[in-house]
């Protein structure tokens, strides 16, 4: 069931509601089973049969809080898109650049490839041999191909399958070897399963035809075949400071959100810090959809250094037009069906409430959050800075640490952030100075009862 037709706009003002206005809102526009959203009040969403399932010598849970990211509009589709993630705000600033990007009409995505690749290491082969098994390699790639086919005929029925062979030669090695790639399209699959069993059980043939011997069959990470882009042009003006100390217009805050990509781009030291806030967008939506974000990060990375250099994997410029303009271009093997992605009832919801995307379309919308969370990181650093921001919700965490409860979190919070002195000592300190004076007179606020 596909929700892209709805209409997600009753979702504005999300944040405003109580928790559980929140699901009643969500389950009337996302139509969600009352079993759904049993989930999302309970404490644990995932049964203990599950996890016994899934990991050895299982404990317990780990949960993870899941927001909801909201005005994504991509190719012309509203999307409100589920993120498991921990840290403070990066829920709120991938909607809040989603909404100026929306107001510009919103992000442009496109698949450029998706095919995994698959190893096969191949060894005791001399160097000089190697171009020539190489090219002896590659004379039988069709046969290859068609062998490697009959170990998933039902791939091959919903369009997916082996597209090709490629070999690739390391005779320099300290121990020399050779490489065979082969690549498929896994479909809605996120392909590891099928890659390694594709890779052993054409090892053999591999073997004999080379002559040498198999080393490792598995998988690359490495997805620069499974290719994701995502872009935006947005009116710099959704951009302006205008109120508050400091005051930019929108072509100015522009003009320093290039300014910042060029530090990326250059800069591997702020490359990482870049690119971790293009992830903090993508990876959410892969541990709410219950794919493997350590596959995901690794790929990413590896692409990011794909120039010999660590560089930004993201592009900001301003047109001839002065728009904004922002591209990302991510390698990500994601699936939507299969493994945790079909058993654990919170990927299932979260994909539902996405409207079942293809995998395809979950990795477009992957790399437009992604694009949106770097938008947002880049405008708050080149202009307010991000402590401000973070701080006060610090300042929250820290208070309830420290053993606040009700009322108290937003007292001793905002006296924290009042007196820009955010610690746990801090926090410990209000709470006690509060509630060694709980009678609040009429005129005096609870605040400056904990003044030194
Ligand atoms: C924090 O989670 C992410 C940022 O550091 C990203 C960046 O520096 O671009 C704010």
């Amino acid at each position: 069931m596909k929700n892209k037709t709805r209409d997600v706009s009753p979702l504005s003002g999300f944040y405003k509601l109580s928790h559980a206005a929140r699901l009643e809102k969500l389950a009337g526009v996302f139509e969600l089973r009352p079993e759904c959203v049993r989930l999302l009040q309970g404490e644990s969403s995932l049964p203990h049969r599950l996890s016994d399932l899934f990991v050895e010598n299982s404990l317990g849970h780990f949960s993870l809080p899941l927001g909801l990211v909201t005005n994504l509009r991509m190719n012309g589709e509203d999307y409100a898109v589920p993120f498991a993630v921990e840290e403070s705000s990066v829920v709120a600033a991938a909607s809040n650049a989603a909404k100026w990007v929306r107001s510009s009409g919103g992000f442009k995505a496109e698949v450029l490839s998706s095919m995994m690749i698959g190893q096969i290491q191949l060894l005791d082969i001399a160097p000089e041999k190697m171009p020539d098994i190489s090219a002896k390699l590659l004379a039988a790639k069709a046969l290859l191909i068609e062998k490697a086919n009959a170990v998933h005929p039902r791939l091959l029925l919903r369009g997916g399958g082996v597209r090709d062979i490629e070999v690739r030669i390391f005779p320099e090695a300290e121990i020399p070897f050779l490489v065979v790639h082969i690549l498929l399209d896994t479909r809605e699959a996120m392909g590891a399963n099928l890659v390694n069993t594709v890779c052993e059980r054409l090892a053999p043939d591999v073997q004999a035809l080379s002559g040498g011997r198999v080393g490792l069959r598995i998988l690359s990470n490495y997805a620069d075949r499974r290719l994701f882009r995502a872009s935006c042009r947005l009116d710099p003006n959704s951009l302006a400071l205008s109120d508050g100390p400091l005051r930019l217009s929108g072509p100015e805050v522009a003009q320093r959100i290039v300014e910042a990509y060029v530090f990326a781009k250059y800069d591997p030291y702020r490359a990482a810090t870049h690119n971790k806030g293009i992830m903090n967008g993508v990876d959410p939506v892969v541990i709410a959809t219950g794919n493997d974000w350590r596959a995901v990060e690794a790929g990413v990375h590896t692409y990011a250094a794909r120039s010999g250099r660590y560089e930004s994997l993201s592009r900001w410029s301003i047109g001839s037009d002065g728009m904004l303009q922002g591209e990302v271009t991510l390698p990500l093997q994601l699936g939507t069906v299969g493994g945790v992605t079909r058993l654990h009832p919170l990927a299932q919801l979260s994909l539902q409430i996405l409207g079942f995307p293809s995998s395809d379309e979950l990795g477009m919308i992957a790399a437009s959050t992604g694009l949106a969370s770097n938008l947002a990181a880049l405008r708050a650093l080149t202009t307010t800075g991000i402590q401000a921001g973070h701080m006060k919700l610090h300042a929250k965490n820290l208070a309830l640490a420290a053993g606040a409860v009700g009322g108290e979190i937003e007292v001793v919070a905002s006296e924290m952030v009042k007196n820009k002195l955010v610690s746990a000592s801090e926090a410990e300190r209000l709470l006690a100075a509060l509630r060694s004076k709980p009678l609040v007179s009429e005129e005096s606020s609870a605040p400056h009862l904990l003044h030194k």
